[in-house]
């Protein structure tokens, strides 16, 4: 009997930036629910998540956007603007911390800023890149971002 053979395509640039998104979404929920020292950790998690998250697409994912697709210039000014409006948010947020007063609401500014950021970076970059790169070129990507990513924690 001959054995069934599946392709399972390999995971590429695009599959690990939305694997991000629903981890971010994620621990987003985790620090709202959360309380004391677990609402802490969870926060520390994703500040860390964050940040390496978007200093990464800052590198690889927007110039590429930018290169690529229609209107990438602008499309990706956007989407660095919305990042630079995230980071310091953030910032403000790991200054205060949680537990502060202001933290809570703070947060939920945070939260709406980069849910939206996410979502305008799928529709508007994400679709298009998956259209318009070869799929080995996002299969190699997936892998320098992910390298790119771990460089940027070790030193962080
Ligand atoms: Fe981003
Ligand atoms: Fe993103």
């Amino acid at each position: 009997m001959r054995a069934a053979t599946t392709v399972v395509r390999q995971k590429d640039l695009i599959d690990v930036l939305l694997e991000q998104h629903a981890l971010i979404e994620e621990l987003f929920q985790l620090v709202e629910t959360s309380r004391g020292k677990a609402k802490k950790e969870a926060f520390t998690e994703l500040a860390a998540l964050l940040q390496a998250h978007e200093e990464a697409e800052a590198e690889i994912v927007h110039p590429l956007a930018a290169a690529t697709i229609d209107a990438g210039i602008e499309v990706t000014q956007e989407r660095l603007e919305e990042e630079a409006e995230a980071k310091e948010l953030l910032a403000q947020l790991i200054k205060s911390g949680p537990g502060s007063a202001a933290f809570d609401d703070d947060f939920q500014q945070l939260r709406a800023s980069v849910l939206e950021h996410a979502v305008h970076e799928e529709r508007y970059e994400f679709k298009h890149l998956r259209a318009s790169q070869p799929p080995e070129t996002l299969v190699e990507l997936a892998d320098k971002f992910l390298k790119r990513q771990k460089r940027l924690a070790a030193t962080a």
